[in-house]
Protein backbone atom coordinates (compact mmCIF):
# COMPACT_ATOMS: atom_id res chain seq x y z
CA UNK A 1 0.00 0.00 0.00
CA UNK A 2 2.70 2.22 1.29
CA UNK A 3 4.48 1.62 -2.41
CA UNK A 4 1.63 2.56 -4.38
CA UNK A 5 1.43 6.04 -2.68
CA UNK A 6 4.73 6.47 -3.13
CA UNK A 7 4.29 5.65 -7.14
CA UNK A 8 1.61 7.69 -7.33
CA UNK A 9 2.38 10.78 -5.80
CA UNK A 10 5.27 11.64 -8.33
CA UNK A 11 3.12 11.95 -11.02
CA UNK A 12 0.56 14.04 -9.33
CA UNK A 13 2.64 17.69 -9.02
CA UNK A 14 2.32 19.03 -12.44
CA UNK A 15 -1.58 19.31 -13.38
CA UNK A 16 -3.06 18.20 -9.69
CA UNK A 17 -2.50 21.30 -7.88
CA UNK A 18 -4.82 23.27 -9.76
CA UNK A 19 -7.63 20.24 -9.95
CA UNK A 20 -6.82 19.24 -6.22
CA UNK A 21 -7.66 23.31 -5.63
CA UNK A 22 -11.33 23.13 -7.39
CA UNK A 23 -11.86 20.12 -6.21
CA UNK A 24 -11.09 20.75 -2.37
CA UNK A 25 -13.18 24.10 -3.13
CA UNK A 26 -15.67 22.09 -4.35
CA UNK A 27 -16.11 19.64 -1.37
CA UNK A 28 -15.74 22.21 0.91
CA UNK A 29 -18.57 23.81 -0.92
CA UNK A 30 -20.24 20.36 -0.37
CA UNK A 31 -19.53 19.49 2.56
CA UNK A 32 -20.85 22.86 3.84
CA UNK A 33 -24.30 22.47 1.79
CA UNK A 34 -24.23 19.06 3.95
CA UNK A 35 -23.90 20.94 7.22
CA UNK A 36 -26.79 23.15 6.10
CA UNK A 37 -28.87 20.39 5.10
CA UNK A 38 -28.24 18.68 8.50
CA UNK A 39 -28.65 22.02 10.65
CA UNK A 40 -32.18 22.45 8.25
CA UNK A 41 -33.12 18.60 9.32
CA UNK A 42 -32.35 19.05 12.80
CA UNK A 43 -34.41 22.09 12.85
CA UNK A 44 -37.31 20.57 11.09
CA UNK A 45 -37.21 17.82 13.25
CA UNK A 46 -36.99 20.06 16.44
CA UNK A 47 -39.82 21.76 15.38
CA UNK A 48 -41.59 18.69 14.85
CA UNK A 49 -41.28 17.47 17.86
CA UNK A 50 -42.09 21.04 19.58
CA UNK A 51 -45.40 20.09 17.33
CA UNK A 52 -46.37 17.04 18.10
CA UNK A 53 -45.62 17.48 21.81
CA UNK A 54 -48.05 20.50 21.88
CA UNK A 55 -50.69 18.17 19.64
CA UNK A 56 -50.41 15.61 22.41
CA UNK A 57 -50.70 18.30 25.13
CA UNK A 58 -53.88 20.00 23.04
CA UNK A 59 -55.01 16.32 22.86
CA UNK A 60 -54.30 15.18 26.38
CA UNK A 61 -55.92 18.63 28.03
CA UNK A 62 -59.07 18.41 25.87
CA UNK A 63 -59.94 15.35 23.67
CA UNK A 64 -58.76 12.56 26.98
CA UNK A 65 -60.00 14.72 29.93
CA UNK A 66 -62.94 13.31 30.90
CA UNK A 67 -65.34 15.87 32.02
CA UNK A 68 -68.35 14.71 35.06
CA UNK A 69 -71.63 14.58 32.95
CA UNK A 70 -74.62 17.05 34.34
CA UNK A 71 -77.61 15.25 35.20
CA UNK A 72 -80.51 17.32 35.88
CA UNK A 73 -84.34 17.61 35.71
CA UNK A 74 -84.78 19.48 32.56
CA UNK A 75 -88.87 20.05 32.65
CA UNK A 76 -91.67 18.49 34.83
CA UNK A 77 -94.74 17.75 33.13
CA UNK A 78 -98.04 17.17 35.23
CA UNK A 79 -100.28 14.51 34.93
CA UNK A 80 -102.60 14.56 38.01
CA UNK A 81 -101.54 16.97 41.38
CA UNK A 82 -104.30 16.46 44.28
CA UNK A 83 -103.77 18.27 47.69
CA UNK A 84 -105.74 18.70 50.93
CA UNK A 85 -104.88 21.48 53.39
CA UNK A 86 -108.62 21.39 54.61
CA UNK A 87 -110.88 19.82 57.10
CA UNK A 88 -110.54 17.07 59.68
CA UNK A 89 -108.23 14.94 57.31
CA UNK A 90 -104.46 15.63 57.95
CA UNK A 91 -102.72 18.23 54.98
CA UNK A 92 -102.06 15.80 52.49
CA UNK A 93 -100.20 15.62 48.19
CA UNK A 94 -101.18 13.21 45.57
CA UNK A 95 -98.76 13.68 42.58
CA UNK A 96 -97.82 12.10 38.94
CA UNK A 97 -95.98 13.63 36.65
CA UNK A 98 -93.18 13.30 33.99
CA UNK A 99 -89.74 14.11 35.06
CA UNK A 100 -87.73 15.17 32.02
CA UNK A 101 -84.12 13.89 32.77
CA UNK A 102 -81.02 15.14 31.00
CA UNK A 103 -77.87 13.69 30.95
CA UNK A 104 -75.54 16.49 29.42
CA UNK A 105 -72.15 14.59 28.27
CA UNK A 106 -69.14 16.96 26.87
CA UNK A 107 -67.27 14.31 26.49
CA UNK A 108 -65.81 13.22 23.43
CA UNK A 109 -66.70 10.20 23.59
CA UNK A 110 -70.29 8.46 24.97
CA UNK A 111 -71.10 7.41 28.17
CA UNK A 112 -73.27 4.84 29.21
CA UNK A 113 -74.92 4.58 32.41
CA UNK A 114 -76.77 1.71 34.90
CA UNK A 115 -80.41 1.78 35.77
CA UNK A 116 -80.58 4.14 38.87
CA UNK A 117 -83.45 5.09 41.11
CA UNK A 118 -84.51 8.79 41.44
CA UNK A 119 -85.13 9.56 44.99
CA UNK A 120 -87.75 12.54 45.63
CA UNK A 121 -87.90 13.91 49.59
CA UNK A 122 -90.07 15.90 51.31
CA UNK A 123 -88.86 17.75 54.23
CA UNK A 124 -85.99 15.00 54.23
CA UNK A 125 -88.49 12.41 54.17
CA UNK A 126 -88.75 9.89 50.88
CA UNK A 127 -91.92 10.36 49.47
CA UNK A 128 -91.36 8.30 46.32
CA UNK A 129 -89.10 6.86 43.82
CA UNK A 130 -88.85 6.25 40.48
CA UNK A 131 -86.23 4.49 37.87
CA UNK A 132 -83.94 6.49 35.50
CA UNK A 133 -83.59 3.98 32.82
CA UNK A 134 -79.91 3.08 31.59
CA UNK A 135 -78.98 4.23 28.46
CA UNK A 136 -76.24 5.85 26.36
CA UNK A 137 -75.41 9.84 26.09
CA UNK A 138 -73.44 10.09 22.43
CA UNK A 139 -70.07 12.08 22.78
CA UNK A 140 -70.66 16.10 23.23
CA UNK A 141 -74.70 15.62 23.59
CA UNK A 142 -77.49 15.83 25.89
CA UNK A 143 -79.27 12.21 26.42
CA UNK A 144 -82.88 12.87 27.49
CA UNK A 145 -85.40 10.54 29.61
CA UNK A 146 -89.06 11.05 30.26
CA UNK A 147 -89.34 9.30 33.52
CA UNK A 148 -93.12 8.24 35.16
CA UNK A 149 -93.15 9.76 38.58
CA UNK A 150 -95.62 9.10 41.63
CA UNK A 151 -95.19 11.12 45.07
CA UNK A 152 -97.40 10.87 48.31
CA UNK A 153 -97.37 12.52 51.28
CA UNK A 154 -98.43 8.38 52.88
CA UNK A 155 -94.82 8.36 54.35
CA UNK A 156 -94.94 11.46 56.25
CA UNK A 157 -95.17 11.24 59.82
CA UNK A 158 -95.81 14.49 60.62
CA UNK A 159 -98.09 16.79 58.25
CA UNK A 160 -97.86 20.45 60.40
CA UNK A 161 -94.89 21.25 57.78
CA UNK A 162 -96.75 20.07 55.19
CA UNK A 163 -99.88 21.95 56.14
CA UNK A 164 -98.21 25.54 56.58
CA UNK A 165 -96.53 24.93 53.06
CA UNK A 166 -99.76 24.18 51.55
CA UNK A 167 -101.31 27.25 53.03
CA UNK A 168 -99.13 29.53 51.46
CA UNK A 169 -100.00 27.47 47.95
CA UNK A 170 -96.20 25.89 47.73
CA UNK A 171 -95.18 22.29 47.50
CA UNK A 172 -91.47 21.74 47.61
CA UNK A 173 -89.84 18.57 46.42
CA UNK A 174 -86.30 17.79 46.60
CA UNK A 175 -85.00 15.38 43.95
CA UNK A 176 -81.64 13.31 44.08
CA UNK A 177 -79.95 10.58 41.76
CA UNK A 178 -76.80 9.28 41.53
CA UNK A 179 -75.68 7.74 38.20
CA UNK A 180 -73.42 5.23 37.48
CA UNK A 181 -71.12 4.84 34.28
CA UNK A 182 -68.56 4.69 32.19
CA UNK A 183 -67.25 7.62 29.23
CA UNK A 184 -65.77 5.62 26.62
CA UNK A 185 -62.70 7.26 24.55
CA UNK A 186 -61.46 5.69 21.33
CA UNK A 187 -63.04 2.92 21.91
CA UNK A 188 -60.62 1.38 24.27
CA UNK A 189 -60.24 4.32 27.09
CA UNK A 190 -62.67 3.42 29.90
CA UNK A 191 -63.83 5.93 32.82
CA UNK A 192 -65.74 5.33 35.80
CA UNK A 193 -67.95 8.59 35.99
CA UNK A 194 -70.80 9.11 38.69
CA UNK A 195 -72.52 12.66 38.37
CA UNK A 196 -75.43 13.18 41.19
CA UNK A 197 -78.79 15.03 40.86
CA UNK A 198 -79.74 17.45 43.32
CA UNK A 199 -82.95 19.60 42.41
CA UNK A 200 -85.76 21.28 44.27
CA UNK A 201 -89.25 21.21 42.77
CA UNK A 202 -91.36 24.07 44.12
CA UNK A 203 -95.00 23.50 42.91
CA UNK A 204 -97.55 25.99 42.65
CA UNK A 205 -100.92 24.70 44.89
CA UNK A 206 -103.36 27.04 43.59
CA UNK A 207 -102.31 26.72 39.54
CA UNK A 208 -101.34 22.96 39.76
CA UNK A 209 -97.78 24.31 37.98
CA UNK A 210 -94.63 23.45 38.58
CA UNK A 211 -93.47 27.17 39.50
CA UNK A 212 -89.73 26.71 39.79
CA UNK A 213 -86.89 24.41 39.43
CA UNK A 214 -83.59 24.40 40.39
CA UNK A 215 -80.46 21.89 39.84
CA UNK A 216 -77.49 22.36 41.54
C1 LIG B 1 -108.32 14.79 49.75
O1 LIG B 1 -109.53 14.65 50.42
C2 LIG B 1 -110.54 14.01 49.66
C3 LIG B 1 -111.82 14.04 50.44
O2 LIG B 1 -111.60 14.13 51.80
C4 LIG B 1 -110.07 12.57 49.37
O3 LIG B 1 -111.03 11.92 48.57
C5 LIG B 1 -108.74 12.63 48.60
O4 LIG B 1 -108.23 11.32 48.39
C6 LIG B 1 -107.75 13.43 49.38
N1 LIG B 1 -106.57 13.59 48.60
C7 LIG B 1 -105.36 13.34 49.03
C8 LIG B 1 -104.24 13.66 48.12
O5 LIG B 1 -105.13 12.87 50.16
C1 LIG C 1 -83.32 -1.78 34.34
O1 LIG C 1 -84.67 -1.40 34.40
C2 LIG C 1 -85.52 -2.10 33.54
C3 LIG C 1 -86.91 -1.54 33.68
O2 LIG C 1 -86.87 -0.17 33.80
C4 LIG C 1 -85.47 -3.59 33.87
O3 LIG C 1 -86.25 -4.29 32.94
C5 LIG C 1 -84.03 -4.07 33.80
O4 LIG C 1 -83.98 -5.42 34.26
C6 LIG C 1 -83.15 -3.23 34.68
N1 LIG C 1 -81.79 -3.63 34.52
C7 LIG C 1 -80.95 -3.76 35.54
C8 LIG C 1 -79.56 -4.16 35.21
O5 LIG C 1 -81.27 -3.57 36.69
C1 LIG D 1 -99.12 30.61 41.70
O1 LIG D 1 -99.22 31.04 40.35
C2 LIG D 1 -100.06 32.17 40.20
C3 LIG D 1 -100.19 32.42 38.70
O2 LIG D 1 -98.94 32.44 38.11
C4 LIG D 1 -99.46 33.37 40.94
O3 LIG D 1 -100.28 34.48 40.81
C5 LIG D 1 -99.30 33.01 42.41
O4 LIG D 1 -98.60 34.04 43.08
C6 LIG D 1 -98.50 31.72 42.56
N1 LIG D 1 -98.49 31.32 43.96
C7 LIG D 1 -97.42 31.38 44.73
C8 LIG D 1 -97.58 30.93 46.13
O5 LIG D 1 -96.36 31.76 44.33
Amino acid sequence: MAEKEQQVHPLAPADKHPRSDEESASSLQSKELKRKKRIKYAVYIAAFAVFQTGVILVFALTVMRVKNPKVRIGRVTIETMETNNTGAAAASFDLKFIAQVTVKNTNFGHYKFDNSTMTFLYDGVIVGEAIIPKARARARSTKKLDVTVEVNSRALTTTTGLESELSSNLLTLNSQAKLKGQVELMKVMKKKKSPEMNCILTFNVSTRNLQDLNCK
